[in-house]
């Protein structure tokens, strides 16, 4: 069973790995003072308690009035980009790696955004703190995809993490899942297709093979492209 503080008791799942390395390149001078100095005026704290959540919208002072969440942002242009062209938008980046944080931090900085915060680990805490249906769109984008069949158990799309977020988002939510990796890809179509709570919003054959504009190519897609990528948009079907 996975034992960590930030886990709050009764959340028990399978020993999970679900990410690789947590430290590259040692950090700058500036690097390592962006982390110390501002990256603690953006986190998030979760809430110790078991009873407790986490309210959303308080943590970005009420100056937001909507909820998106990004899983695994690597080194954060995306969710930078997403963040500047969406300023009334509350964006939640999690993400362990912490080359990638110092990233994220970069942007901000060079965006002057103020509408982002950082948690800087498994983005299940969060989640798994998060109140009902408070989230309007959540990105995860190039996901670790762990192509071999005995580490399938480990690849963030999966039935419990499908079920955590069908909870968070709000009736009519969009999911967007990236990927450039076939096996990743196919996964993704046959986990998806089991839930009646989330509906495919392809409209044809060349939808979800298309980048749409407002979604903008990661350093991963540009870097490590495998094969053509697949842009997949899901709406959290109304709750009854
Ligand atoms: C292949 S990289 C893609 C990064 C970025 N989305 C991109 O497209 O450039 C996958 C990222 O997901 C992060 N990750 C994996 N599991 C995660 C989890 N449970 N919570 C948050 N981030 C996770 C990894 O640390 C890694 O940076």
């Amino acid at each position: 069973m996975t034992k960590d503080a930030n886990i709050p008791e009764g959340f028990h799942l399978p020993e999970q790995r679900f990410f690789g390395r947590r430290k590259g390149k040692p950090l700058s001078g500036r690097q390592q003072s962006l982390m110390d100095d501002f990256l603690p005026t953006i986190s998030i704290a979760i809430p110790a308690q078991d009873e407790q959540e986490l309210d959303p919208l308080a943590l970005f002072d009420g100056r937001v009035d909507d909820i998106w969440l990004e899983i695994g942002f690597g080194k954060g242009e995306h969710l930078a980009w997403q963040a500047d062209h969406h300023r009334s938008v509350g964006i939640i980046g999690c993400e362990p790696y912490l080359n990638g944080v110092v990233g994220l931090l970069n942007h901000i900085e060079d965006t002057d955004t103020s509408n982002i915060r950082i948690y800087g680990d498994d983005a299940r805490h969060v989640i798994w703190k998060l109140p009902d249906a408070s989230v309007s769109r959540v990105f995860l984008l190039h996901p670790d995809p762990w192509p071999k069949m005995r580490h399938a158990r480990r690849r963030f799309v999966n039935r419990h993490n499908l079920d955590d977020l069908a909870r968070i988002m709000k009736d009519g939510a969009e999911l967007r899942i990236g990927t450039d990796h076939p096996v990743y890809r196919e996964w993704t179509m046959v986990q998806m297709s089991l839930r009646d709570d989330f509906e495919w919003q392809a409209e044809g054959p060349e939808d979800w093979l298309t980048r749409p504009d407002d979604w903008p190519e990661t350093r991963y897609e540009i870097k490590a492209l495998e094969g053509r990528a697949t842009y997949f948009r899901y709406q959290r079907r109304p709750r009854s």
